[in-house]
C-alpha cells in the first residue's frame, strides 16, 4: 500500500491570529513546523468572510513553505480569480455558507454540475489539480467522473460524529466510496473531524491517498506543541497502512 499523505490545515492558527487582528500566531510559521514534522502538504481555506487565512497568506504560504499548497475554495468567480493568480498546487472546491461554523457537508457536485464545469476547466487549464469535497455518495462520485476531476475528498464529518454501529456504517460508506472513485480513475482523499481517536480506520482504507486534518491538530498543539502532534499523527497514519 502506498504511503498515505498528510495535509495539515493551518486555518485555525489564522483564526487565533485574527482574534486580535495582529500577526501572531503566524500560519506560515505553523506550516514550516508542520513540514519539518512530517506533513506532506499544507491546506488552507480562503473563506468569503476571511475568518481564517487572508489573501496575503496565500502568497506567503506558497513562497515560504516547500510543501504543496492545497487551497480550499468556494466555487465563485472571486475565488477562481485568486486561485488563477496564485496557482497553488491543488484547489479543493468546497461548499460554503456564510453562517456555518465549519464546512458542514459535501459539495452537491451532481446538482451544480453546469456551474462547476467551466470553473474546473479553468483551474485545470492553469495546471491546478482540482478536487471536489463531496459526501461519500455514489451519486456525487458519478458527478465527479462526469466533471473529469482527478481527485475527490470525502467529507468524513458523519463518520467522525457518529458512534458504535452508526460509525461502522459511515466507515463502510467511506470505504465503498474510495473503492468506487479509484475504480473510476479518481484519487480519493478524506478529511474533516479526524483525530487520534478516529483516524486509524480511515487511514487503513487502501485507496485513500491523502488525509487533510486541521482543527484537532491545531487544538492539540496547544497542549503538546505542533511538531509532536503532527509527528504522532504521521506515525499513526503510517501504522494503519
Ligand atoms: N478538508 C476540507 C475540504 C475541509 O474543508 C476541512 C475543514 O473543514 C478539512 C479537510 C479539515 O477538517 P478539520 O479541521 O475538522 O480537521
Amino acid at each position: 500500500m502506498s504511503r498515505l499523505r498528510l495535509g495539515v490545515n493551518i486555518d485555525h492558527v489564522a483564526t487565533i491570529r485574527n482574534a486580535r487582528g495582529g500577526l501572531h500566531p503566524d500560519p506560515v510559521r505553523a506550516a514550516v513546523i508542520a513540514s519539518e514534522a512530517g506533513a506532506d502538504g499544507i491546506t488552507a481555506h480562503l473563506r468569503e468572510d476571511r475568518r481564517h487565512i487572508i489573501d496575503e497568506d496565500i502568497g506567503q504560504l506558497i513562497g515560504a513553505v516547500a510543501l504543496p499548497l492545497n487551497l480550499e475554495m468556494a466555487a465563485t468567480g472571486e475565488m477562481l480569480a485568486i486561485a488563477l493568480r496564485h496557482r497553488p498546487h491543488a484547489a479543493c472546491i468546497v461548499p460554503e455558507r456564510r453562517e456555518e461554523v465549519t464546512t458542514e457537508g459535501g459539495l452537491d457536485a451532481a446538482g451544480q454540475h453546469d456551474h462547476l464545469k467551466p470553473l474546473i476547466a479553468e483551474l485545470g487549464a492553469a495546471g491546478i489539480r482540482v478536487s471536489l469535497f463531496i459526501e461519500p455518495d455514489p451519486r456525487q462520485i458519478q458527478a465527479a467522473v462526469s466533471l473529469g476531476v482527478p481527485v475527490v475528498e470525502f467529507h468524513t464529518g458523519r463518520y467522525a460524529h457518529s458512534e458504535g454501529e452508526g460509525r461502522s456504517v459511515e466507515l463502510r460508506r467511506v470505504a465503498d466510496a474510495a473503492a468506487l472513485a479509484a475504480k473510476n480513475g479518481i484519487e480519493p482523499h478524506a478529511g474533516h473531524g479526524l483525530t487520534f481517536d478516529n483516524v486509524l480506520p480511515i487511514a487503513a482504507i487502501p485507496q485513500i491517498a491523502e488525509l487533510n486534518i486541521g482543527h484537532f491538530l491545531i487544538g492539540e498543539a496547544i497542549f503538546d506543541g505542533l511538531a509532536p502532534v503532527v509527528r504522532r499523527m504521521r506515525q499513526m497514519m503510517d501504522e494503519a497502512r
